[in-house]
């Protein structure tokens, strides 16, 4: 940009000598760079041989002496001025065009050394000097023009001589801050948004007042503008935030430049980790860069270069963090930065929540499921413990506790074996163990009462209702006693006897087979109407032997419903698990004494112990009997 008038001529010319001095002085030639102007411009020329390459200034003393074609130079008013080693020409004229010789004496020695004036008529029509120092400027950018006249105004500066600069474009003199142009500085233009507009001649005037006489000097600038530019860089990443991670792991983090403008731009982009640069470039090193790439964007508004540096941290140590990782971009237009800050990771919460989430559920699915397993245990260990929770149905108005039904002599489905279950079995468990209260029909309806009418008022004046049923209880003719069932556990004898004439709806599915266990019939359709329909009574199905699905198939639609719904009681499931546990009692028995004798092969005798498993059953299902007469509804839970 400072590429000022002087051209590179190297000084292979001789040093054209004056011919007249006789003094033996080390010649120092023609001076590399030449002064240029016009007439009525200042111009200065100055000597170079005072430095410290030529001689120790501090310690020898010297003077300078101008000369022009061997005569000595002097002061004239208002045209030339010697002051230290320069020489002014304050207005000149063609015939200042010249060389002229400078010698430097010490008391020992002399030094020569001639500098050039070359003096050119401006071109006619067109302001600014006809040589000119060649600038470029770049499109869209705020670019600046450098006014090569900083020797004059340093010099003028030693001299505590003001001086002004006057910009122009071509001849328009241009104003500070007004349109595309700001005065910077003394010597600097800045051109805001340059355009293809600002591709001219520029002329920067340095007006000053030296000897008694208003100087002035010019230079012209050929401005040109560039297509290819570039502008401020702008960082992408990082942003100035925080980053975490853990020990130990591998970091990357790149810094992303984005660099709008046409042409690669000129740019460094640093890494510094606190204060200190990263250089390293080396992925065997723990920390380091990767080199720049860069990709053009191309898309409408953004049009510029994309650049983009990789932080690589391998494996992060405690002094890596909580520390700032800035990132800077350089280039001539701006030198923007921006950092991270790393911190260390919380510790992994996924491992410890995901346990807590599997113990819970898993307590969960294990409670649901020991809940299920010993609800009934649970309920009735409840009821006992905690007998002030419940509402005591003494005074709800009912006589019994359950109301006993089961095929009565004479009847479909009567067995000897399911009366003496329901009149010695059960009144033994349920009222002498366990305090219950039962209607049994067989024991406590009196005989000749009107059959309709004890039914209906026993079973009002019931809490539970039991129904004891077996295979052939509602199976009628149709029930076969090789049905799938277990013939151990067939109590029932198949019995098709006659009944007193009613026919029944409710088990007349099978298309027109009459009936006539009208007890039977009446209890069951009451029972499960009350159950089903009105919902006030709880019926409790009580199985006495096992049913097969083609049995099933035959009950009643009700009590298959009903049986599917809160299942039933089986009577049958108890006899048999004594009978095995029986049965091995008896064969280990046998083992042990050896003996070969014929082990006697009936069942036991069913349990009566109110914990086992099948009498637990029933009494969860029985009425509470609580201790509290008064508390009127109870809860949920404890309605179990
Ligand atoms: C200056 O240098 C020239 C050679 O370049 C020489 O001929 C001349 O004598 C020198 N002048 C003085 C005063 O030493
Ligand atoms: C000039 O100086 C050189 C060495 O510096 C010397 O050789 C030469 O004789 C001198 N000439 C005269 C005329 O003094
Ligand atoms: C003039 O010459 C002196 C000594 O050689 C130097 O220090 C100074 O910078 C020069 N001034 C200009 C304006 O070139
Ligand atoms: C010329 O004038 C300047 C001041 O105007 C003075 O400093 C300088 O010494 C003069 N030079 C000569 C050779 O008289
Ligand atoms: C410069 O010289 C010219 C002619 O020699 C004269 O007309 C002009 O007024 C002078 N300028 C100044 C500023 O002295
Ligand atoms: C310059 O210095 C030389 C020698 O050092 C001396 O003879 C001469 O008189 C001085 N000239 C001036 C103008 O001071
Ligand atoms: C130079 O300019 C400054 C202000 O720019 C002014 O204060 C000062 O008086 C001026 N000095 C001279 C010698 O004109
Ligand atoms: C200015 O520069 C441009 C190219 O940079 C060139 O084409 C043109 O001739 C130059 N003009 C002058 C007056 O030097
Ligand atoms: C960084 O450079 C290394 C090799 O110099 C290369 O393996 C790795 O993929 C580079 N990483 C990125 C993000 O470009
Ligand atoms: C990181 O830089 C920010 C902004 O310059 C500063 O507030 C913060 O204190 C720095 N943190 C560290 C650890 O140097
Ligand atoms: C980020 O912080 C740096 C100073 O450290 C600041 O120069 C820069 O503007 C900030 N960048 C953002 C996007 O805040």
């Amino acid at each position: 940009m400072d590429l000022s008038l002087s051209l590179l001529l190297f000084c292979g010319l001789f040093g054209i000598g004056t011919g007249f001095v006789q003094e033996n002085c080390t010649n120092y030639k023609l001076q590399f760079e030449r002064v240029f102007s016009v007439p009525g411009d200042a111009a200065m020329l100055n000597s170079t041989l005072v430095s410290p390459d030529v001689f120790d200034l501090n310690s020898v003393p010297y003077n300078i002496t101008w000369y022009n074609s061997g005569r000595v130079i002097h002061n004239q008013t208002g045209r030339v001025l010697v002051r230290g080693e320069a020489l002014w020409f304050l207005n000149v004229t063609l015939d200042d065009d010249g060389e002229y010789v400078a010698i430097l004496r010490t008391p020992f020695h002399c030094y020569n050394q001639s500098t050039r004036l070359r003096v050119d008529l401006p071109v006619a029509g067109q302001c600014g000097r006809p040589l000119k120092a060649e600038q470029e400027l770049t499109k869209k950018a705020n670019d600046i023009l450098s006014c090569p006249l900083k020797d004059y105004i340093k010099k003028l500066n030693s001299y505590n001589i003001n001086s002004s600069i006057t910009w122009y474009r071509g001849c328009q003199p241009i104003e500070d801050h007004k349109g595309q142009y700001i005065y910077r500085d003394k010597t600097t233009l800045m051109i805001k948004g340059v355009n293809a507009h600002n591709q001219h001649a520029y002329t920067c005037t340095l007006t000053f007042n030296l000897g008694g006489i208003k100087g002035s000097v010019s230079e012209t600038i050929n401005a040109s503008v560039r297509e290819e530019y570039s502008m401020a860089p702008q960082l992408r990443e990082p942003t100035n935030t925080t980053l975490s991670a853990r020990i130990g792991s591998s970091l990357s983090q790149p810094c992303t430049v984005f660099v709008p403008g046409i042409g690669m731009p000129f740019i460094d982009i640093l890494w510094y980790a606190g204060k200190k640069l990263i250089r390293s470039a080396d992925p065997s090193d723990r920390i380091y860069i990767n080199a720049t790439k860069s990709w053009q964007m191309e898309d409408g508004l953004h049009k510029g270069w994309l650049l983009e540096v990789v932080l690589t941290i391998t494996e992060l140590r405690e002094e890596d963090f909580f520390i700032n990782y800035t990132c800077q971009a350089q280039s001539s237009r701006g030198h923007p930065k921006a950092y991270f800050t790393l911190l260390p990771a919380d510790p992994d919460l996924r491992i410890p929540i995901g346990s807590v989430f599997v113990c819970v559920t898993f307590l969960f699915i294990t409670s649901v499921t020991v809940f299920y397993l010993f609800k009934v245990d649970i309920v009735l260990w409840f009821r006992r413990v905690f007998p002030v929770l419940y509402t005591n149905k003494d005074s709800d108005g009912k006589l019994y506790d359950a109301y006993v039904a089961y095929p009565q002599p004479r009847a479909i489905g009567y067995s000897e074996e399911v009366e003496t279950f329901a009149l010695h079995t059960l009144p033994q468990v349920l009222e002498k163990s366990c305090g219950y209260k039962l209607f049994i029909a067989g024991r406590d309806c009196l005989p000749g009462e009107a059959i309709v009418d004890t039914v209906e008022e026993n079973i009002q004046a019931s809490r539970r209702l039991l129904l004891l049923y077996t295979a052939a209880t509602f199976a009628g003719k149709k029930h076969t006693s090789s049905a799938g069932s277990s013939n151990n556990n067939n109590l029932s004898k198949n019995n098709n006897s006659e009944g007193d004439g009613r026919s029944s709806e409710v088990f007349d599915e099978d298309g027109g087979e009459v009936h006539r266990d009208t007890r039977q019939q009446l209890e069951c359709v009451a029972a499960m109407h009350r159950s089903l329909l009105e919902r006030t009574l709880k019926v409790v199905l009580v199985e006495l032997e096992e049913i097969s699905p083609a049995q099933l198939a035959l009950f009643p639609e009700s009590v298959r419903h009903l049986r599917k719904k809160q299942g039933a009681v089986c009577w049958w499931k108890e006899r048999r698990k004594r009978q095995r546990w029986w049965t091995c009692a008896r064969t280990r028995a046998a083992d042990k004494e050896k003996t070969g004798q014929d082990v006697q092969t009936s069942p036991p005798p069913p349990s009566l112990s109110p914990s086992s498993r099948f009498w637990k059953k029933i009494r969860y299902h029985m009425p509470v009997r609580g201790k509290r007469a008064t508390y009127p509804e109870t809860t949920a839970l404890l309605n179990l």
